[in-house]
């Protein structure tokens, strides 16, 4: 393994999904690897506000060393920013020095999550594993207690990022969708899904499981506006 301190066993990086919002959200495997790690590493806003540490906040261990990261903090950051850069990097001196790190990740790590930027810097250089964590859409589901897909329906999940052809296509494809990082792209989502025969009985979860937690139909949503962190779910004939 390259990367460690001669004569020094590496220290495994395991990034850990903490769920969407709320702390009964966290699996089992969660809490007991976070409190096993010697070094917690997280995604911080500018501020140094971190969603992931707020929401495994009630099962950390006090004490422990901790590394904020200012990275997963602007919708659309390319993945090349050289903040990832540093955040890797200060994260594999801890390895190299034989500690295990933790890296929170909201929701689910490998969904749309900034762990993948990690792993794709350290992940050929330190041992490594992956905690799954409840992503949005399932969580938003339970929430707004919609159906995402039954029996042989294909599901759609799309950023709202997305240019209108990519929507297009895939929404005419399916008989339901998920679209995330919605913020000011929603009236054009929105004209997307009325494209799709999709708009009607659409629904909006706005900071599922957060404090600020509101379920909204599609047409309150537009004319409230919504926050980038808020997802939609669609399906033909809603339930
Ligand atoms: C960068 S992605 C992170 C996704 C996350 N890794 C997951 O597993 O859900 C951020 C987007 O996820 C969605 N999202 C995540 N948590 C949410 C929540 N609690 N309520 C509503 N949407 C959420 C929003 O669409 C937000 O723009």
């Amino acid at each position: 393994m390259s990367g460690s301190q001669p004569g020094t066993r590496p220290g495994t990086l395991t990034g850990i999904g903490v769920g969407p919002g709320d702390p009964e959200l966290l699996t089992l495997k969660a809490v007991r690897l976070l409190n096993a790690v010697d070094v917690l590493a997280y995604p911080a806003n500018q501020d140094g506000d971190s969603l992931a540490r707020a929401i495994a906040a009630p099962h950390l261990l006090a004490g422990l060393p901790e590394i904020s990261l200012p990275m997963a903090f602007k919708p659309g950051q390319s993945p090349e920013h050289p903040a990832y850069d540093k955040g890797a990097k200060a994260i594999a001196e801890h390895l190299e020095a034989g500690r295990d790190v933790a890296f929170l990740c909201e929701g689910d790590p490998l969904f749309y999550g900034s762990f993948i930027y990690v792993l794709e810097r350290l992940g050929n250089r330190f041992p490594m594993r992956v905690v799954p964590g409840v992503a949005s859409p399932m969580a938003c589901a339970a929430l707004a207690q919609r159906p995402l897909v039954a029996g042989d329906e294909p599901l759609a999940i799309l950023p709202a990022t997305a240019d209108d052809a990519t929507l297009d296509t895939a929404l005419s494809a399916v008989r339901a969708a998920v679209v995330m990082k919605l913020g000011r792209h929603l009236p054009r989502v929105a004209a997307a899904l009325k494209r799709a025969g999709l708009a009607e009985g659409a629904t909006v979860v706005v900071r599922g499981g957060l404090e600020g937690e509101r379920i909204l139909p599609l047409p309150q949503a537009l004319v409230e506006g919504v926050p980038y962190f808020s997802l939609l779910l669609a399906r033909k004939d809603p339930l």
